[in-house]
C-alpha cells in the first residue's frame, strides 16, 4: 500500500515528515518486555511502511539508542542516502534549575551520540515549573546551539498558551508544541490552537488514542478495574476518562465512532485519529507502538484514506458536550504535569 500525497507534510523546508508519528514512549518499560532485535525489526516495518517520522525523548529508556541502532543498520543495508528518510524527534526534559551554556550542550550532546545523528531534527523541550524562570535561559542556549547547526529546529512540549506566548515573545522560533489531543481530551482547543495558527507553530498530538481505548477492543466492555489495565499509558488514559466523563459516556462515544467507523468502512482508532489530524494546527498525530509486541501498521495506514464530515462531526459532538470541562478541570494544555 502506497500512502496519498496528503499522509505527508513539509513541515519545515528541510522535513518533509509522515502525519502519523510512531511513539516511542512505548520502548521505556511499563508497557511489556522489549527486545532490542525485535524491535529494530520491527522499527524496519513501520519505515517500510511509509510510517518514516519518530517521536522520543532522552528519558524514553533505550528509545535514542534504538533510532542510533536503526540508522546504522540502515546505513549499512541500503546505504548512506537512506538515512535522510528518517526523521527523528527527540525531547529534552530536564529538571528545574539553574540552566547554564555548559548543562544544555552536555545533555544534547548525548542525544546526538546516542542517536547517531550530526544534528538533532527537533528538540522538543519540557519545563516542569513555571515559576523557575531559568526555562528561557535552556531556551537561548538551545538556540545557540541550534545556530551552530547541532540542532535543526527547536520545539516544545507540554507547554500551555500563555508560556508559549512568553517564549514566542522573547524571539525564540518555535516550530511545534507536543499535546494531549482526542476526542477525549480537547483542551487544545480553547486557546492553544488559536494562537499557534496566528504563530505557524504546528501541534504534535498524544493521547489520541488513550493508549488504544478508542478502539472496538473496548467497545461494549465493562469498566476495567486498575488491575485490569495493561500499560502505563492506559492507567494515564483512563484518569482521563474518568474525569471527562466516566465509562458510561465513554462506551457512548465509542458507540458513534462505530456507527462513523462502519460508513466509512475504517477502523474506530482511524476515526479517532482522523479527527485530530483534520484540525488545521495539526502537524502529526503520534500513535505508540509497541515495537515487538504489538502493531497495528495495516489498520493505521487507512487514516489517509477518508475524511469526516459534517455529519460525522455533529454526533461527535454531541456526545462531547455532555462531558465534564477539562479545561475548567485541570487547566490548558500541559498543567497535568505541573
Ligand atoms: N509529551 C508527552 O508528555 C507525551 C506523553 C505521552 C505520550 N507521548 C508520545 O505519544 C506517543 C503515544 O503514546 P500514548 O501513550 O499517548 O498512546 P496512544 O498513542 O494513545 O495509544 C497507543 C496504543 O494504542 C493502540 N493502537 C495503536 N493503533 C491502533 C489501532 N489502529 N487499533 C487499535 N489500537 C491501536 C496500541 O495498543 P496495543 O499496543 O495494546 O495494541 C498502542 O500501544 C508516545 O509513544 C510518545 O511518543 C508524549
Amino acid at each position: 500500500m502506497t500512502f496519498p500525497q496528503s499522509s505527508r507534510l513539509q513541515f519545515t523546508p528541510d522535513l518533509n515528515i509522515c502525519r502519523l508519528l510512531n511513539g516511542m514512549w512505548q520502548v521505556s518499560g511499563g508497557h511489556g518486555r522489549i527486545n532490542a532485535n525485535s524491535a529494530i525489526e520491527m522499527m524496519f516495518k513501520y519505515h517500510d511502511a511509509g510510517f518514516t517520522t519518530w517521536d522520543l525523548a532522552d528519558h524514553y529508556g533505550p528509545a535514542e539508542d534504538l533510532i542510533g541502532e536503526f540508522r546504522r543498520q540502515l546505513m549499512k543495508t541500503r546505504g548512506e542516502a537512506a538515512l535522510s528518510s528518517i526523521q527523528a524527534f527527540t525531547k529534552w526534559v530536564p529538571r528545574p534549575g539553574k540552566m547554564t551554556r555548559e548543562i544544555v550542550e552536555k545533555n544534547i550532546q548525548t542525544s546526538l551520540r546516542r542517536m547517531d545523528v550530526p544534528s538533532l531534527d527537533l528538540l522538543q523541550f519540557h519545563w516542569w515549573d513555571y515559576s523557575d524562570s531559568n526555562y528561557l535561559d535552556a531556551l537561548k542556549f538551545m538556540a545557540d546551539l541550534q545556530a551552530e547547526g547541532k540542532i535543526k529546529h527547536l520545539a516544545l512540549t507540554n507547554f500551555d498558551t500563555e508560556h508559549l506566548e512568553i517564549i514566542t515573545a522573547a524571539g525564540i522560533k518555535i516550530v511545534s508544541n507536543q499535546v494531549q489531543f482526542s476526542l477525549v481530551d480537547r483542551r487544545p482547543e480553547v486557546a492553544m490552537v488559536q494562537f499557534c495558527q496566528q504563530h505557524n507553530i504546528k501541534l504534535f498530538t498524544y493521547g489520541t488514542l488513550c493508549g488504544g481505548f478508542l478502539s472496538e477492543k473496548y467497545l461494549g466492555k465493562p469498566e476495567p478495574n486498575r488491575f485490569g489495565l495493561e500499560t502505563v499509558s492506559q492507567k494515564k488514559y483512563k484518569q482521563m476518562i474518568d474525569a471527562w466523563g466516566g465509562w458510561q459516556l465513554f462506551q457512548e462515544l465509542l458507540h458513534c465512532l462505530k456507527q462513523i467507523a462502519d460508513k466509512h468502512q475504517v477502523s474506530i482508532a482511524n476515526v479517532a485519529v482522523r479527527a485530530i489530524l483534520e484540525n488545521p494546527c495539526v502537524g502529526g498525530v503520534i500513535v505508540g507502538a509497541r515495537l515487538g509486541i504489538a502493531e497495528h501498521i495495516q489498520d493505521n495506514q487507512r487514516v489517509f484514506d477518508f475524511e469526516l464530515d459534517g455529519e460525522d462531526w455533529q454526533k461527535i459532538n454531541a456526545i462531547s458536550i455532555q462531558s465534564r470541562d477539562l479545561f475548567a478541570i485541570i487547566g490548558d494544555c500541559g498543567d497535568e504535569y505541573r
